[in-house]
């Protein structure tokens, strides 16, 4: 693929998963593009509405199935609004997979520990199926979700599917949970306390709003995880995504490129300066 241009895509299906959120099942249209396409959990394509606009969204689906292209997608301004219109059999334009995913050969044999805040649990769905498709090549999983507001929690039923998995631990915290949430109200940092983390086999995938992941961050360390050990994932506006336009700068990285999944250590020094 012709990383400049979009190739065709085609919606095989479309999922509602709340009110503002629905998952594209793509397909690249050419057989020759769909036999050359592979990527990595963590990785990101460009989605391109026709005669609206680009976005970047995180593949979610596993590699094992590339021809079937996973994306979830939260409307939040004017491409994600016009893709939400989209319906089955209509096309897309797509180009990718770009950025760099999640250390997940490197987690093979650790215990690993996804935390997601907010609204921001694509990029780390993809670790998830990873690990629990191939579950026996990895130690303790434990999957730590944190959401505002109770009904930010999408996919209840996979939660407690993933709960039901041996040597699996899935804590679910919301800063509001009215009247039927049975997890823990309050910070999802709160939680921590309940797992039963190893530190020194312990890998970290984290992605959710920068304030989230900082007060994470301390927390982890509090609890004897090596920094290096981190891994999260930065979101920025981007637009060209092969490190030509600056859009996605942060500090000395373009985070379409070396990012956006990164080790705690390569960030520490911008991470830690509120607002950079
Ligand atoms: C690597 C990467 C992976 C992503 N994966 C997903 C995903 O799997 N699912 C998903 O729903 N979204 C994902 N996003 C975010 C998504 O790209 C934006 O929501 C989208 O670009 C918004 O476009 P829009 O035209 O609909 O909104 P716009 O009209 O551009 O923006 C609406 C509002 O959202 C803000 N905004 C736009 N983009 C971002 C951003 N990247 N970070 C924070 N605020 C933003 C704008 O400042 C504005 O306030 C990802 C972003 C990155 C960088
Ligand atoms: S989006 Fe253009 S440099 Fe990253």
């Amino acid at each position: 693929m012709n990383p400049h241009l979009p190739a065709e895509a085609d919606i095989v299906e479309r999922i509602q998963e709340s009110p503002s959120v629905f998952t594209l099942r793509l397909r690249l249209s050419d057989p020759a593009a769909r036999g050359a396409y592979c990527f990595a959990p963590g990785q990101f394509n460009m989605l391109y509405l026709y005669g609206v606009g680009e976005v970047p969204i995180s593949i979610v689906s596993d590699p094992h199935d590339p021809e079937h292209l996973l994306h979830t997608i939260r409307v939040v301004g004017r491409v994600t609004r016009g893709m939400a219109e989209l319906q089955v059999g209509e096309r897309i334009g797509l180009r990718g997979p770009y950025g760099r995913g999640w250390p997940l050969q490197q987690a093979i044999g650790h215990d690993v520990l996804i935390l997601t805040g907010g609204l921001g649990c694509a990029p780390v769905v993809s670790a998830i199926n990873y690990v629990t498709l191939r579950r026996s090549s990895f130690g303790r999983l434990t999957i730590i979700q944190g959401v505002k507001h109770a009904d930010d929690l999408l996919w209840r039923d996979r939660y407690a599917v993933w709960a039901d998995m041996p040597d699996t631990q899935v804590l679910l915290s919301a800063d509001h949970g009215g009247p039927v949430w049975p997890w823990h109200v309050g910070l999802v940092t709160e939680v921590f306390g309940e797992t039963h983390v190893a530190p020194e086999r312990t890998l970290v995938m984290m992605c959710g709003p920068e304030g989230m992941m900082r007060a994470s961050v301390t927390a982890l360390r509090a609890r004897g995880i090596e920094e290096g050990n981190i891994y999260l994932s930065m979101e920025r506006n981007m637009q060209c995504a092969l490190g030509h336009c600056g859009h996605c700068q942060y500090g000395p990285a373009f985070i379409c490129r070396q990012g956006p999944v990164f080790a705690y250590p390569e960030v520490k020094a911008l991470f830690d300066v509120r607002g950079f």
